[in-house]
């Protein structure tokens, strides 16, 4: 093998773990920034993977139960307006619902309840 051919295959093994190491690091956007009036919410979506299953946050159709590989879609798609049960009927209050339930019961470890501790101007 000629020396610059060489180098090109270790070049290719350098990078193929690197793709490999941000694909074990996480799935899906590694910081999600959900807007909102009263103060965008900029959520660490990876640092949460780290902690937590997929299933913690999302659900299937129906509310079936997180299967890895399942079509993850966003809550809007079925929290909406024309969502029968009045109490889940928006993004705000399905969000509100997830996260600061999780939160109030990780208080000792800084986990934001305060509204500024998530909405930030
Ligand atoms: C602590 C809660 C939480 C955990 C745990 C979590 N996610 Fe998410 N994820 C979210 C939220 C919130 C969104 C944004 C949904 C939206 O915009 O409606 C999201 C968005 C996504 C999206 C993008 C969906 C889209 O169409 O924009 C993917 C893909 C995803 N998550 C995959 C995963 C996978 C895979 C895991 C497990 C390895 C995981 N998530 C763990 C809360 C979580
Ligand atoms: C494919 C449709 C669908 C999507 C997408 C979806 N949900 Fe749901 N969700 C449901 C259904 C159906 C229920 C059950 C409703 C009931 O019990 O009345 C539910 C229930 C809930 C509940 C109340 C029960 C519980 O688990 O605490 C919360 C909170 C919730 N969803 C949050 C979310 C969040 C956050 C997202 C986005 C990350 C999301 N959902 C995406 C369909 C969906
Ligand atoms: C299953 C539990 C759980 C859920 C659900 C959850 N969180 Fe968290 N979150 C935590 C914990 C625990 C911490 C504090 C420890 C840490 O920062 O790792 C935290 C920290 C945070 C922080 C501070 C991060 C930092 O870097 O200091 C933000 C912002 C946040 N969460 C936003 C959200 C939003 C928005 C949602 C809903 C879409 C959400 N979280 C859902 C458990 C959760
Ligand atoms: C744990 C994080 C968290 C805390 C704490 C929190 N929120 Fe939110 N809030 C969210 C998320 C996430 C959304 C959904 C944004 C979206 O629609 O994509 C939201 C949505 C909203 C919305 C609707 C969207 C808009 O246009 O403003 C209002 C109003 C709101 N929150 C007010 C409050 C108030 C008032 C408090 C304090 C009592 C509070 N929130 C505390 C995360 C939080």
């Amino acid at each position: 093998m000629s020396k610059t051919r060489f180098f090109s295959l270790v070049i290719a093994l350098i990078f193929g773990f690197a793709v490999g190491g941000i694909a074990i690091a996480g799935e899906g956007p590694a910081t999600i920034v959900l807007k909102a009036k009263k103060g965008n919410v900029t959520f660490p979506h990876h640092k949460h993977q780290a902690k937590f299953k997929c299933g913690e946050c999302h659900h299937g159709p129906g509310h079936s139960a997180y299967k890895e590989g399942m079509k993850i879609e966003k809550c809007e798609k079925c929290h909406n307006k024309e969502f029968k049960n009045k109490k889940l009927n928006s993004v705000m209050k399905v969000m509100h619902k997830k996260c600061k339930g999780c939160h109030k019961a990780h208080k000792a470890e800084n986990a934001p309840t305060k509204c500024n501790g998530c909405h930030k101007k």
